[in-house]
């Protein structure tokens, strides 16, 4: 069932666990994700960055892919389609356009006014579609820039601001987690993430979910984090196995036997995660 993430994300406001938004980067994947997330009767963000469209063919390709896995599977469980870090107004009403049912604007790198401004634009664009809006407040930082020093931590009174005037349905506000592999033990900020929840009301978004200890995942998830978002654990594990598959099996050449190595340790990923974040028979 394809849906937005209002409901699953209230529901887990309320439980008080987070659902899992695992990154896709081609059609295995997806499949992955999904057989898994519906195994274990989890609701499910499936997330592509601009990257990752750009890299599947484009928009259209990703709707077609999800949905098309989400009906051939069988799929009952809530599936959202989720542009991850969108760059743009411009790139969020394309997705919105070709089917997705929830974006991110991430608008984080400028300044909080310009920041308000292009969520506002999504904001308006997308709920008359019925389509879900994430913003970021501070900057996650990471090894998308490069670095892992840049994590600007979110202030309070902007998270506020941001929340009020643009009527988002999700926040991710950087609190000391920050994107692909941490360098030492991350330095979340639960008492930041505990009153931007209780201040805003909204279900909190924790980018960089990769590698951070599992206690400090269930501490964030207690405090007001209900969406974690998963990507470089995935990569790294089904990286592992296809190296060690290639390595051993030098007369293999069939693609679908080179990709399929790495479904099982991506799954047994998958696995972990929801057992971590609460979510599992939450669908
Ligand atoms: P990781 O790659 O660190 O898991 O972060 C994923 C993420 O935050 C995507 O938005």
């Amino acid at each position: 069932m394809i849906v937005n993430t209002k409901e699953m994300l209230e529901k887990a406001k309320i439980g008080k666990y987070a659902v899992p938004h695992f990154n896709i980067n081609n059609l295995e994947w997806t499949r992955y994700i999904l057989e898994e997330c519906q195994k274990k009767n989890t609701p499910v963000i499936i997330g592509v960055s601009e990257g990752a469209i750009t890299y599947m063919g484009g928009y259209h390709t990703v709707v077609g892919i999800v949905r098309n896995l989400v009906t051939d599977l069988n799929i009952t469980i809530p599936v959202a389609i989720h542009l991850d870090h969108g760059s743009s107004v411009e790139s969020c009403r394309r997705c919105i356009d070709a089917g997705f049912t929830s974006v991110m604007i991430d608008a984080s790198k400028y300044d909080l006014e310009t920041n308000i401004q292009m969520v506002k634009e999504v904001v308006e664009y997308a709920h008359l579609r019925n389509v879900t809006v994430e913003a970021e407040i501070g900057h996650v930082g990471g090894a998308e820039d490069g670095i892992q020093s840049d994590i600007a931590y979110a202030k309070l009174e902007d998270a506020i601001k941001l929340v009020k005037e643009t009527n988002i349905d999700s926040l991710a506000p950087a609190v000391g987690s920050a994107h692909g592999i941490y360098k030492g033990i991350p330095k979340i900020n639960y008492e930041l993430i505990e009153t931007i929840q209780k201040e805003t009301q909204l279900p909190l978004v924790l980018h960089g979910g990769s590698g951070i200890p599992d206690e400090i995942i269930k501490e964030s998830i207690q405090r007001g984090i209900n969406k974690l978002n998963i990507n470089t654990d995935l990569q790294i594990v089904w990286s592992k196995a296809v190296r060690t598959f290639l390595q051993e099996n030098d007369e293999v050449y069939d693609p679908r036997k080179v990709i399929k190595a790495g479904e099982l340790n991506i799954k047994e990923i998958i696995d972990k995660k929801i057992a971590l974040l609460g979510s599992e028979n939450q669908a």
